[in-house]
């Protein structure tokens, strides 16, 4: 697995606690799959797990929020400072399966590993939907509009777009495949509703992880058959109908 010390190129906010982060893309990843980060010198033990957002030429683009000291100390990291950069790792979207229509869902911080999946479709002649959910002040939407056949945005609390919950903006029924990522509950929300639809469901899981390569269990979730999977190495992307989301 790919693993090397790169200076940060860019680091910038876009949003509320939300950071971008550039960095020279060494390797070529697959939508979906994602990053092991570490400042170079952290006394942090564990790197942060990050999802690809985009690449551009030589450039990757990760997004991330500060949600503890792992992501506040990437947060606070300069162009030319220094991390390891681990990956790409992990399954990713499985773009070659689908067709017809595609929907994207994204809520939050989960919007990033959809941008890169609009991206490929729109390349593969296929462009998708877009319904983006936030709680508040949308970000980094704008990426989404070049790439996408709609782009709906939904907030909590009303200051954008629809009013509501992005569960709102979409009828599953409409569509052959769906793409989500966000907060566990509306992941589950959004499979469910699929199922009713008999739509099939991909979801891309944000679970904890440490070693980010299969060995230390930490990111395990589980299935209807009461199976342990792996997010780092059998994931981060499952069918949503696999998955048990209130284990
Ligand atoms: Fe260690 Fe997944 S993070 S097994």
């Amino acid at each position: 697995m790919p693993s090397e010390i790169v200076s940060v190129l860019s680091n910038q906010p876009v949003g509320e606690d939300v950071f971008a982060m550039e960095l020279p893309a060494l390797h070529t990843p697959k939508p979906g799959q994602f990053y092991m980060l570490r400042r170079e010198g952290s006394a942090l033990l564990l790197p942060r797990a990050i999802s690809l957002c985009r690449q551009e030429g030589d450039t990757l683009t990760l997004l991330y929020k500060i949600v503890g000291k792992g992501t506040a100390e990437l947060a606070a990291m300069k162009p030319k400072d220094k991390l390891r950069l681990t990956g790409p790792l992990g399954n990713g979207w499985p773009l070659e399966e689908l067709s017809g229509k595609v929907l994207l869902v994204g809520g939050g911080i989960g919007i990033a590993p959809l941008l890169s999946a609009a991206k490929a479709l729109h390349h593969q002649g296929n462009p998708p939907d877009c319904c983006l959910g936030f709680p508040h002040q949308p970000f980094y939407h704008e990426p989404f509009q070049p790439y996408c056949r709609a782009l709906q945005i939904a907030t909590e609390s009303g200051v954008a777009g629809q009013k509501g919950l992005v569960t709102q903006l979409f009828d599953p029924g409409q569509y052959d495949a769906v793409l989500c990522c966000g907060p566990t509950p509306m992941m589950k929300a959004v499979v469910d509703l699929c199922k009713a639809a008999g739509t099939p469901v991909w979801v891309s899981l944000e679970n904890r992880m440490a070693c980010g390569v299969g060995a230390c269990l930490v990111c395990t979730c589980t299935d209807h058959q009461g199976k342990n999977r792996r997010t780092c190495k059998e994931g981060p992307v499952f069918r949503g109908e696999e998955i048990n989301f209130d284990p």
